[in-house]
């Protein structure tokens, strides 16, 4: 028989586990949009009492909720800066400019997924009717897995007040930051004036996002969320997933980056692949590749019943939980084939 098909391409391909499925099956459910969907009210109060907000709004995607909270804190013509990295940026199909005239400014991370305040300052322009006005600075946390730490982000606040910058937080896995910072959530929520976090992430919800923020704020953010055509109605069949990813699913993320430790520590030493050793700080595992063998790496896995993303020379591997310790063990014995062949 052949070996159950193990996916450790990311966090966002598992399936609702059985708790979840009941859930949605007996979930109260309203008109949202009318804001009367019990489940979804409920959820919402519930994240925003985690990430100490005064609200929050359900979202289908974090894509989504990182548009609408762009939308929310910039008009057309003003400037955000971000990673050039970022999945604000990079990875959400230019969202923010080609709807809502917001330009980019970007600069690298630094080595571990933050931004140098130093380089963000000399970045911020002045007042001048030449110039974009820079309105807002968004972080990422977790950054490819890596860790902002809180002390990092308390700076990153007093900085955005000096700078009458808005903050903004892309959390999609800020649950896992949180647990290996070994902090409450609303430590971290805290330090922005805004904070979008995933469901279908490492939470394991098959679907949803919520953008925390102050009542006013989150007030504005249901509008734009209309306009960009988020606006569901019954979405309570999804809350009632979302409510129990945010207790059990959240519960359970340490062992996650317990089998992503497992993972690197069975990939040391590999000859033609090497650990990215201090990026292994939550549920995900980087590998450098010596040779360009990315694309042959995941096509031999894949036969191997592994899927896993590489190309090139890096590849990157996620646990999540439908990845138990066991798995990773099948999963480092894949890859050691491939590289011992
Ligand atoms: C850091 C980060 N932010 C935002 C998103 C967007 O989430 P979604 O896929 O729900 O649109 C992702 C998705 O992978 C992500 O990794």
């Amino acid at each position: 028989m052949a070996a159950r098909q193990i996916d450790v391409r990311s966090d966002t391909v598992t399936r609702p586990n059985e708790a979840m499925r009941r859930a949605m099956c007996d979930a109260s459910v309203g008109d949202d949009v009318y804001g009367d969907d019990p489940t979804v009210n409920a959820l919402q109060e519930q994240t925003a009492e985690l990430l100490g907000h005064e609200a929050a709004l359900f979202m289908p995607t974090g894509t989504q909720s990182n548009l609408v909270a762009l939308l929310t804190h910039c008009q057309r013509g003003d400037e955000y800066i971000a990673g050039d990295d970022s999945h604000t940026y990079k990875y959400e199909g230019g969202g923010a400019a080609a709807l809502g005239g917001i330009q980019p400014q970007t600069l690298p991370w630094d080595a571990n997924g933050g931004l140098d305040l130093k380089e963000v300052k000399k970045l911020i322009k002045e007042d001048d009717i030449h110039f974009a006005k820079t309105r807002l600075l968004c972080l990422e946390n977790t950054q490819h897995g890596r860790v902002q730490s809180l002390q990092s982000m308390q700076q990153a606040q007093v900085f955005a007040k000096e700078h009458s910058l808005g903050l903004h937080l892309d959390g999609a896995r800020v649950a896992n930051a949180a647990v290996a910072l070994g902090v409450e959530l609303k430590q971290i929520g805290q330090c922005f004036d805004s904070v979008s976090l995933c469901l279908s992430k490492g939470l394991g919800a098959p679907v949803g996002s919520l953008l925390a923020g102050s009542s006013q704020f989150i007030n504005t953010a249901k509008r734009w969320r209309k306009v960009t055509g988020g606006g569901m109605r019954q979405a309570g069949i999804l809350a009632a997933a979302g409510q129990i990813a945010l207790t059990d699913g959240l519960n359970r993320l340490k062992d996650d980056h317990d089998n992503a430790a497992k993972l690197a520590a069975a990939m040391d030493g590999v000859k033609g692949a090497t650990v990215r050793a201090a990026w292994t700080q939550t549920n995900m595992v980087w590998l450098d590749l010596a040779d360009d063998v990315g694309e042959q790496l995941a096509q031999f896995a894949k036969t191997h019943n592994v899927l896993l993303s590489a190309g090139g020379k890096s590849c990157r591997l996620v646990t999540h939980a439908d990845v138990s310790s066991e798995d990773v063990n099948r999963v480092a014995s894949v890859l050691h084939d491939f590289f011992n062949a």
